[in-house]
């Protein structure tokens, strides 16, 4: 009787600090919002199940090696999930560009690389030695200054290893999402109902041919 009531106010503790964190969390991107809103361009962090979704892209077998980057973190929603899906805390390199969102992930996630950078330096900050396998990304394209967007691009096409994997949600659930590098080829598109608001996750991948895949003829 005494041992369930332990277990039952200890399921109470941390129910109440989860609720705890994720309004912080909440309050934290609201605050955010208002100081840096083409920066941000979401109301509230990712549910989990969109976390989920845009870490689902990534096999048991991929993630045993190489290095994986995600862009735009936030307050670490989507790096929670790809450490979750198998991801090694030592293989994960995370550009979050706002000093209090990069702050609040590497106090949540001490063993991964955080870097309070623009992912349009992205190049300048990964090994060469580990093959960059996927390239997790919630970036508010749509938000963000059309040469900013452009640039980052370049960057994914750049660091990517050939036949890895570019992921990418949007809040616009028609059409074709125009921020994929050139020659990339689509492999999954998928609506997360059960996010504020419904998004849709897709799935790009690197041509193992670059060159090829865009029509030019390899030397
Ligand atoms: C829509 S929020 C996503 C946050 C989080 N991933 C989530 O799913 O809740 C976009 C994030 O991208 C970050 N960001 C915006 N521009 C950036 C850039 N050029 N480089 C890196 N991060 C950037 C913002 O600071 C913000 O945290």
């Amino acid at each position: 009787m005494g041992a369930n009531r332990g277990h039952g106010g200890s399921v109470l503790f941390n129910f109440t600090q989860s609720v705890k964190r994720l309004i912080y969390q909440e309050l934290l991107m609201l605050k955010e919002l208002v100081r840096h809103p083409r920066d941000i361009g979401a109301i509230s962090p990712s549910s989990g199940a969109l976390a989920a979704e845009m870490a689902s892209a990534l096999s048991a077998s991929l993630v045993e090696s190489g290095t994986f980057i995600e862009l735009g973190a936030g307050t670490g929603p989507v790096t929670k999930a790809l450490l979750g899906r198998g991801v090694k805390p030592g293989s994960l390199l995370v550009f979050e560009k706002s000093e209090i969102l990069a702050g609040c992930l590497s106090k949540r996630f001490p063993d991964v690389r955080v870097l309070c950078r623009g992912a349009e330096e992205m190049g300048r900050h990964v090994d060469d030695k580990s093959p960059v396998r996927a390239i997790i990304s919630s970036l508010p394209f749509r938000s963000l200054p059309a040469d900013v967007s452009g640039a980052i691009m370049s960057e994914i096409a750049k660091v990517l290893a050939p036949g890895g994997f570019y992921v990418q949600f949007t809040y616009a659930l028609m059409g074709e999402m125009p921020f994929v590098p050139a020659g990339f080829i689509k492999v999954r598109s998928r609506f997360v109902l059960l996010n504020i608001p419904p998004a849709k996750v897709e799935v790009f991948r690197k041509p193992e041919a670059m060159d090829r895949a865009e029509g030019v003829e390899a030397d």
